[in-house]
This record gives C-alpha cells, structure tokens and sequence, in this order.
C-alpha cells in the first residue's frame, strides 16, 4: 500500500499535490488526436485517487477548461476534491489596448468555462515587455481576486526584474510557474532566490521535456522533423542547448543506472529531481491518460542519495545551457525557441 501522495500549502488554507497534472497534452494545439472524455475522466478520477489532485490548464488551451470543469463536476460528490489552476494569456496582438474590461471578459470567461464561482489560481503571462503594462495588469487580477472571482494570484514565464515589479506594486503572487528539469536549470539564475525571499512557489513544467527525460528515447537514434506533438518540438531545441543528443544519451544513461539503483523509471527520478531543486512546490507533469501514473507516484517514495547526487552533477557540470532567464531564449526575437511560440491563440 502506498503512502499518500505528498501536498504543499501554496497559500494559507490552500494545498496542492506536489504533482501537478499538466492538461496542455488534452488540447487540439498540442495534438491532433481529440481526447476522449470518458477516458479522460476515468484516468483523471484514477490520478485524483491517488491524490494527484491538482490539474493545470490555461485560457488558451482549446477546449481543456471546459473538459477540467465538467471533470470536476462530475466528481463533485468524491473525495479528495480537486484544484485547478488556470492561466490568463493575453494575446500578443491585444497587449497594448489591454483594458480592465478585456481582462474581466476573459476571467468571467474561465469562471464560465469551468463552471466555477472562482478560480483557485491564475497563473498570468505577458508575451513582449517591450509593450507596457504587466504590472497595470496585474493589479486589475488583484481587483479581481479582491471582488472574489479569483482565489490566487501566480504568474508564468516571467523573468526576475519583471516578477519583482508585479511583487513590488503590491500584487501577492504565490506561485510562478517556469520551465525547470535536468536540462533546464535557468531559475537557478536569480529566480529562485527572489522566490525564496518573497514566499513564492515555484511550479514546474518540462520536468520529463515533454517525454524526453523518460526510458522511452534511451538508447535511441535522434528524432527527425516532424515530431508528433508541440512538447517534443519544445523541448527538441532544450537538448540542442544543452549540448545536443549525444550528450542528452550521456545524461539519460546516467539517469538510468540512478534509477537501476533505485528500481524504478528515469521519469521517476527526473520527477524527484525536480521535486528537491529549493523553492519548488510541485511538478506539472502532462497527461492524456494514466498509463504512467504508477511509475511517476513511484517520485515520491524515491530518495536520492549524494551518489545519485554526484553523478548527476558531474553529466550536468557539462551542459552548454540553456542559459539566462526563465524564458528568456523563448522571449529572442529570431530563436528558434520564439520561431515556434502561438502568440494569439486567446481571441480574448
Ligand atoms: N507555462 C507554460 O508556458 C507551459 C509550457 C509547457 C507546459 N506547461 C504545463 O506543463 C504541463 C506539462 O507539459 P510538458 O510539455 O512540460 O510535458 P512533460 O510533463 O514534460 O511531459 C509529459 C509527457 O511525457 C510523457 N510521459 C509522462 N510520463 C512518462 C513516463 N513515465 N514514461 C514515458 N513517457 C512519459 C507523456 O507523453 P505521451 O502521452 O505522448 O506518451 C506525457 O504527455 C502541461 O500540460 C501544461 O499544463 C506550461
């Protein structure tokens, strides 16, 4: 029998999974398959059994706020109940005639969505700091929160300065969420001690680079274009960046004798790596069923040792990067990493 699943208190009154399931997987953008909702709910109501009760979407994820609420509805009568954290992505095209009444149009349109009177967490996004108002903006979500339509304030893909600004305007943010795993150590630049010194979480994603930290690509030729899903083609250029597929090979095989050692699945232990870096609360970890769900739970009971720990650092002691800000190469006008970005998927 296995011990619960571990929660972390984001905010007073208010806890989470310290795994957090990732819906971006469930909508058109990401693949073409259309989920199933039966199957959908099924293996969600598994996950959130397991207590992996917290799901992640966004306002710009077709479709996926509707499915999560229906979700949640219809496990209205079960236990443990469920969280679901959302984000508001402004369209690149609408960031400079952003208004109070735009930004209310599209919460109002998340609460309706989700079926929800309010929104446990919205994690909020700015495309191009060169347009301004990312703190006005945050500061219309407070009035918001204020008027009770949101429970939490977090942000998403921030950089440093710019996430101190919001935090310095007054706007209690208690969550950030970025890109952080055994290839992308960016908030270590800076962004996890401003955290730390402000009581924000840090959530999660690429933890497993969208399947590639997984015994899946062990041992297996480079993948050509065009791979079958936008992670993937995400985090294809982090492996670029952090010396290529040779030196990823290097990695995973390092990975997979921790893991040998241990009895469980690279994801695993990328997943707890990812678990005990400081300041973070949780992984987001993306799912479109539960084939996984066990060996990822199996995180939870690994401890990683200073062997474990050794090892890692001596493969990660050779990465060439990515380096800088959370999402600053993404941010690059002409990077690769912008070149596959959807600026205007919210039509807010
Ligand atoms: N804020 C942002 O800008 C941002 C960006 C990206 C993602 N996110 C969030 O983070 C979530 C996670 O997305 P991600 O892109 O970072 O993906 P990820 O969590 O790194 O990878 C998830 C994928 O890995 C595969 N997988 C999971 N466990 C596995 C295992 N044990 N063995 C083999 N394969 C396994 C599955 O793919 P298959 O089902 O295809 O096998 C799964 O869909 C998203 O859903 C979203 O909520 C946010």
């Amino acid at each position: 029998m296995r011990s619960p699943a571990p929660r972390v208190t984001l905010a007073d009154g208010y806890s989470i999974s310290r795994i957090v399931v990732g819906a971006w997987q469930l909508s058109e953008g990401h693949t073409p398959e259309k989920p199933r909702r039966k199957v959908v709910f099924e293996a969600f109501g598994r996950m959130a059994d397991a207590g992996l009760t917290t799901f992640d979407c966004a306002d710009i994820y077709t479709g996926v706020e509707e499915l999560l609420g229906e979700f949640r509805r219809c496990r209205a009568q079960a236990s443990p109940t469920v969280q679901i954290h959302t984000k508001f992505v402004p369209d690149r095209d609408s960031l400079p005639s952003l208004d109070k009444p735009h930004v209310e149009r599209i919460i109002n349109r998340s609460l309706k969505r989700l079926g929800a009177e309010q929104l446990d967490l919205v994690q909020f996004a700015w495309w191009d700091y060169s347009v301004p108002g990312y703190v006005e903006t945050a500061l219309w979500l407070a009035d918001l929160q204020r008027s009770g339509k949101i429970r939490h304030i977090g942000a998403t893909n921030f950089d440093t300065p710019r996430l101190a600004e919001i935090v310095e305007a007054g706007v209690r943010v208690v969550a950030h969420q970025v890109q952080y795993s055994l290839l992308d150590h960016r908030p270590e630049n800076g962004m996890v001690d401003f955290c730390h010194e402000h009581d924000i979480h840090l959530l999660c994603y690429g933890s497993l680079a969208g399947g590639f930290l997984t015994d899946r690509w062990l041992g297996t030729e480079e993948p050509g274009e065009p791979l079958p899903n936008r992670s993937l083609t995400k985090y294809r250029l982090i492996i670029d960046e952090f010396g290529g597929w040779a030196f990823f090979q290097d990695l995973l095989k390092t990975v997979r004798g921790i893991a040998d050692k241990h009895g469980v699945s690279i994801g695993a232990v990328a997943i707890r790596y990812v678990l005990d870096r400081p300041q973070v609360a949780a992984a987001i970890v993306g799912a479109r069923n539960d084939k996984y769900l066990q060996e990822n739970l199996d995180a939870f009971s690994l401890q990683l040792d200073q062997e474990d720990a050794d090892r890692l650092d001596e493969v990660l002691s050779r990465r060439t990067g990515p380096g800088g800000e959370p999402f600053g190469l993404e941010r690059m006008p002409g990077s690769p990493h912008a070149g596959i970005m959807r600026y205007n998927l919210n039509r807010g």
